[in-house]
């Protein structure tokens, strides 16, 4: 009785030995098995980790720590992780940091470029590694990108024309343009344009000075508007500047003038300087652009793109060498008179920091 007891015990934990190192209770134990193992959450393996490259040209404009606090928070709510380059405005570094991203196996790249031409290159590369790119509120050109998503950026220059014309509808116009290599500058330039052609071929309207601005600084825009100044003895009616940081260097070119605030300034991006000079009186206009929106978007189109999904959009933007898919999210014109029910409603800033 006694060994019978004994050898019944022996195969009984025997057996309980194998199923507990095979973990298969009510599992598979064939390794062969078509039929896919059960792998507890915590043991996922890495592969379904998405991991999502984000190469960043500057940090310098105070919209781009948004755009990069944003959209690692709505990545990171989709369960992806987000390996974040900043290239400081250098060209070479971003190339140098998108390779970095690249060789460590992002499942995606999303880029702002500095340069709209050379980052064609950062495309080139990742397509060999299998990598698909995402050219986020910046268009790389003449590459194979896989998407586009930003704003409606000629309508942003529109949107600053259209307040100025309203104001000024006569008389001598500044134009302080964006980085040239930025094909945001462009567009940005275009949407002027597009507004003032009636009024430049009637007469009403002369535009005495139009320049870029070197990697969009402050110091260039101050520069840049300095020498318009000087050029037509302060005799200038309205100046549209092709963000807020160039229009603060432009208003500090005006104030060395005593014309601060006398001559009506434009600008875009509804950076927090800009919003307080607008209730002070000091800018007459700037563009939002909601980033939690693009920031939202991007993230979830790369977590689709990573995971190979097809991404069907409207629009689609020539880049100089194919039609790139493209999603464009509209812009909107603040003044002081819808500044509460925009940026402040919307959280943008707060109702104290612009009131202050
Ligand atoms: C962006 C602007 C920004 C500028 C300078 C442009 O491409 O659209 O929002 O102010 O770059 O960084």
């Amino acid at each position: 009785m006694g060994r019978v007891y004994i050898r019944t015990r022996l195969i009984v934990l025997t057996l309980a030995f194998v199923f507990f190192v095979t973990g298969c209770v009510g599992g598979d134990i064939n390794p062969e098995s078509k039929a896919p193992m059960k792998v507890p959450k915590s043991e996922t393996p890495a592969k379904d980790q998405i991991t999502i490259g984000f190469s960043m040209d500057t940090l310098k404009e105070e919209r781009w720590l948004k755009d990069r606090d944003l959209f690692k928070e709505e990545a990171e709510k989709l369960g992806a992780k987000v390996k974040i380059k900043e290239a400081d405005g250098d060209d070479t570094l971003q190339i140098v940091q998108a390779e970095e991203l690249i060789s460590k196996g992002v499942d995606v790249l999303v880029v702002v470029p500095f340069n709209a031409e050379s980052t064609a290159s950062i495309v080139n590369k990742a397509h060999t590694a299998g990598i698909k790119v995402i050219s986020y509120d910046r268009l790389i050109k003449n590459a194979d990108i896989d998407l586009y998503i930003s704003f409606d950026n000629e309508r942003v220059g529109e949107l600053q024309a259209e307040a100025m014309t309203m104001l000024v509808p006569k008389g001598k116009y500044v134009y302080i343009g964006g980085a040239e290599t930025d094909n945001n500058a462009h567009l940005f330039k275009k949407g002027v344009f597009n507004i003032l052609k009636p009024s430049i071929e009637s007469g009403d309207i002369t535009v005495v000075f139009d320049q870029w601005t070197e990697n969009w600084t402050p110091a260039n825009a101050y520069s840049n508007m300095a020498a318009a100044l000087g050029a037509n003895h302060n005799q200038v009616d309205a100046v549209i500047a092709a963000n807020d940081a160039t229009a603060g260097g432009a208003i500090k070119a005006l104030e060395l003038q005593g014309l601060k605030g006398k001559i009506p300034i434009a600008g875009q991006d509804a950076e927090l300087a800009a919003a307080k000079r607008i209730v002070e009186g000091t800018q007459i206009m700037t563009v939002y652009k909601p980033i939690r929106t693009l920031a939202k978007t991007a993230a979830e189109l790369a977590v689709k793109v990573a995971k190979g999904e097809k991404i069907e959009t409207d629009r689609k933007v020539n880049n100089g060498k194919i039609e790139v898919p493209s999603v464009l999210l509209t812009p909107i014109a603040v003044d002081k008179l819808n500044i509460d029910e925009t940026i402040i409603k919307d959280g943008f800033h707060s109702r104290e920091e612009v009131y202050q």
